[in-house]
């Protein structure tokens, strides 16, 4: 079987979920889901990024140890899980035991190895210069910008100190023209290409060393050989991806399985941390470079910036709470090309429910599976010969597969789902078409064989859907008696069996209506 490694980022342990962590988990879990039913073997990986000066800060201000507070709120990321309906296979601390060992394996690789031009990979000195907490990033004088008030800052507003303190480095600056060639020879390893192009232009610009460790706080991993340092927590955080693979058995089982991974998914902010740093990390320590690196764009809240400062941060659980799970899945991965930045708004939001999945989807199934409960007695019809507007419906379901397979692998989640939504369409105007409220009457024979069609092309629309709305999808393919365990692709062309008995049919989209003002006085 092949096998498919997909990632998100780990979260950082301190931050409340929002919509943007659950949005790149998301589509991870579409992914793995679509990769499972297409016959793959998937290791779907997601967790939380525990050490560093922020999450330091944040224990000490909640009065706990770092161990006690990194311990209560990772439970936050878990529970995302279980609101999203996520399906990893794995959830990494990057405070575990097999972590710190992965870590300190691949600093030690690392160090054992030279760069391409020959010199140690890594080496003692000093580092002062600006650092970022909210982002652990270091910037250089020249990327700063001031903000409103007179202060320097970080390009993405996060507030810069000046830090001066022994460091081990990496010397990255001897990478550059190796990771030209690499981005070069491996055109699909940056994903959109607009990120390729930036990422390139920031190697050619020239690289400098990076300090990969800090001596003037304690939470972090411990620098092998020299306990005074703790690795940069960036360096530490990205290896959570070979260490959740069995790094460092590079031997083992899992390892030779999984890695190198197939796709890591992330979002725009931290493109260069996994384009840049991390494979350069990887080819120091000798071991492959990822397939492939999509990033995301970032969501806004009804036209703002989503922030805690502006307390406009939107709570994953209420969203649910509010529409649903499913339909906020579907949402957030068809109101926004894969890639671009996006708008979350409550009027978008309805707008989506109401048209594609109550109008179009809901309906179709609902009219469908109503008609033959009442006019077929309530099985699967018996077809006849197929005529040609049958075989051409049949013809644009049967075709969606290898569709959204290749809309996906681009991660084209958009796609993928306007093709789908496209076949619904096909499908209701079939329904006007044929009209089988008529042929009730004049031809039920031939009723039976549009029913049967309608009730085919559901199926495969179902089948396409599952892994963007596993749970209302499940329903549905239930409503036409396919059992659990002929969901996969391998299921594809298989089809419904006439005779076989139905479930009464059941609403699945309802329309979403907002609850009325209460009245005034
Ligand atoms: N801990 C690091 C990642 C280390 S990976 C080795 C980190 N964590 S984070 O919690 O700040 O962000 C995680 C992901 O959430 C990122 O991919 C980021 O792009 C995404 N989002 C955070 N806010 C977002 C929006 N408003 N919109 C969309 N996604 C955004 O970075």
């Amino acid at each position: 079987m092949k096998s498919y490694y997909i990632t998100t980022p780990i979260y950082y342990v301190n931050d409340v979920p929002h919509i943007g962590h659950a949005y790149t988990t998301l589509a991870c879990d579409v992914l793995a889901r679509f990769k499972r039913l297409d016959g793959f073997d998937v290791f779907f990986l997601t967790g939380t990024d525990e050490h560093g000066q922020k999450v330091e800060k944040s224990a000490i201000a909640a009065g706990m140890s770092p161990k006690e507070f990194t311990d209560k709120v990772s439970a936050n990321f878990r529970a995302l899980g279980a609101t999203m309906g996520y399906s990893n296979d794995d959830f990494i601390r990057t405070t575990e035991d097999r972590h710190i060992r992965s870590s300190q394996a691949i600093w030690q690789a690392m160090a054992a190895r030279k760069t391409p031009l020959g010199r140690d990979n890594i080496y003692l000195g000093k580092y002062d210069g600006w650092y970022a907490v909210r982002d652990e990033a270091y910037y250089d004088e020249s990327e700063l910008v001031t903000g409103p008030d007179g202060k320097k800052r970080a390009p993405s507003g996060a507030e810069v100190e000046w830090v001066e303190e022994p460091s081990y480095f990496f010397r990255l600056s001897d990478w550059g023209d190796w990771l030209l060639a690499f981005y070069k020879s491996n055109p699909d390893a940056v994903g959109p290409a607009t990120r390729l192009n930036e990422v390139r232009s920031f190697v050619e610009q020239g690289l400098h060393d990076l300090s990969i460790s800090r001596t003037t706080f304690g939470w972090g991993v411990k620098v092998p050989g020299d306990e005074k340092h703790v690795m940069y927590v960036w360096l530490d955080a990205l290896t959570n991806y070979i260490t959740a693979a069995g790094y460092p058995d590079v031997e083992g089982e899992k390892f030779r399985r999984f890695w190198p991974a197939d796709l890591h998914m992330v979002g725009k902010d931290i493109v260069r941390f996994h384009t840049v740093y991390w494979p350069a990390f990887l080819a120091a320590a000798g071991i492959a470079t990822p397939k492939r690196v999509f990033a995301h764009g970032w969501w806004t809240n009804e036209g703002q910036k989503i922030s805690k400062s502006l307390g406009n941060v939107i709570d994953p659980v209420k969203l649910v709470e509010k529409y649903g799970l499913d339909p906020v899945r579907y949402f957030l991965l068809r109101e926004v090309s894969f890639g671009q930045d996006g708008d979350f708004s409550n009027s978008a939001m309805v707008r989506r429910m109401n048209t594609d999945l109550a109008n179009d989807l809901g309906n179709l199934a609902q009219r469908v599976l109503s008609f033959v409960a009442k006019n077929a007695g309530g099985e699967v019809p018996q077809h006849g010969a197929l005529a040609d507007a049958d075989r051409a419906l049949l013809g644009a379901a049967g075709d969606l597969l290898v569709t959204i397979r290749a809309e996906l692998d681009q991660q084209a989640f958009h796609k993928a789902l306007e093709a789908t939504f496209a076949v619904v369409a096909e499908a209701n105007r079939y329904v006007d078409a044929q009209a089988p409220w008529t042929l009730r009457k004049t031809d039920p024979a031939r009723m039976a064989t549009v029913l049967y069609v309608l009730m085919e092309t559901i199926r495969l629309i179902g089948f396409a859907l599952q892994p963007f709305m596993p749970t209302t999808i499940g329903r549905l393919l239930d409503l036409l008696a396919v059992g659990a365990d002929a969901r996969s692709f391998s299921h594809w062309d298989w089809a419904l069996k006439p005779g076989t008995k139905l479930p009464a049919p059941s609403g699945l989209f309802p329309r979403f209506v907002e609850d009325a003002p209460a009245a005034k006085g």
